[in-house]
């Protein structure tokens, strides 16, 4: 695929590859000419890496997951990138079928590409989807498990993502987050819990590694991260709005 590359990760005891941009530098100076200049967080390509999140999340799941291994889960990944973390649900998950959701339309070409390397082709399928915008009237309350990793880094996200998450979610669902604690991730954590109860949050370290995005962090003196994963259920017996402007920016 022209303008990527593949970068290995280990994942399940083997070294799997993953289709990521090749560039990044050049990827961004062509995809500033086609926003127009308009390059803010709210629209920036970031998902044609892989970030640590994803990376320790799916391997935090591998020992930890919430669901049987055999369930016939339906989930649903926002702001999918590459789509890593859903191949990695796809596997550890043998039955379930994922949405692996981005609203940058050019990552389809990497999710499909990630998922048919893997052999999870015919259980991740790519949707283009913007969570500012209504949840498509078919996938309403359909999620077992709604998942994102490193999804809070503008303020658009913290007000939307809650809300649609929800939105996607069956009572009894249950929403994982993983998040490199940026400094929207308290607010983002306060907004969370007026629409979820937290079950689980877990600090897992992250050493970066010379691949990927890692490379760019490498470069800019980030050795080590802590991820949080955060793991919320429907709040029983409501699915009303959070008090009063909770949501808000
Ligand atoms: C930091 S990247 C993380 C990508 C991937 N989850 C990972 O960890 O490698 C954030 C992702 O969220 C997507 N995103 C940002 N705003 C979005 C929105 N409003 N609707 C859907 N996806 C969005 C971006 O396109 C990008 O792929």
């Amino acid at each position: 695929m022209e303008g990527s590359k593949l970068i290995h990760i280990e994942f399940m005891n083997e070294q799997r590859p993953i289709r990521v941009v090749d560039s990044f530098d050049t990827f961004l100076d062509e995809f500033a000419v086609q926003v127009g200049g308009q390059l803010t967080d709210e629209r920036c390509p970031f998902g044609v890496l892989l970030w640590p999140s994803a990376r320790i999340v799916a391997r935090w799941l591998v020992k930890e997951a919430p669901w049987d291994r055999d369930a016939p889960l339906q989930i649903v990944e926002l702001g999918c990138g590459v789509g890593f973390l859903s191949c990695a649900l796809a596997l550890l998950f043998p039955k379930a079928s994922i949405i692996a959701c981005d609203y940058e339309e050019h990552l389809e070409r990497y999710v499909k590409a990630n998922a048919a390397a893997w052999g999870v082709g015919d259980r991740v399928q790519f949707q283009q989807i913007d969570w500012r915008q209504p949840v498509p009237a078919d996938m309403k309350g359909q999620a077992d498990w709604v998942l994102g990793a490193d999804v809070f880094y503008d303020d658009s996200h913290l007000k939307h993502l809650p809300p649609f998450a929800r939105e996607l979610l069956k009572p009894d669902g249950l929403l994982t987050l993983a998040d490199p604690k940026r400094f929207r991730f308290g607010t983002a954590f306060d907004i969370l819990k007026g629409h979820f109860t937290l079950k689980r949050w877990v600090e897992e370290d992250c050493d970066i590694e010379r691949e990927g995005i890692e490379d760019f962090m490498v470069n800019s003196g980030v050795l080590k991260l802590k991820v949080s994963i955060l793991e919320f259920a429907q709040r029983r017996g409501s699915n009303r709005a959070p008090p009063e402007g909770r949501a808000t920016e």
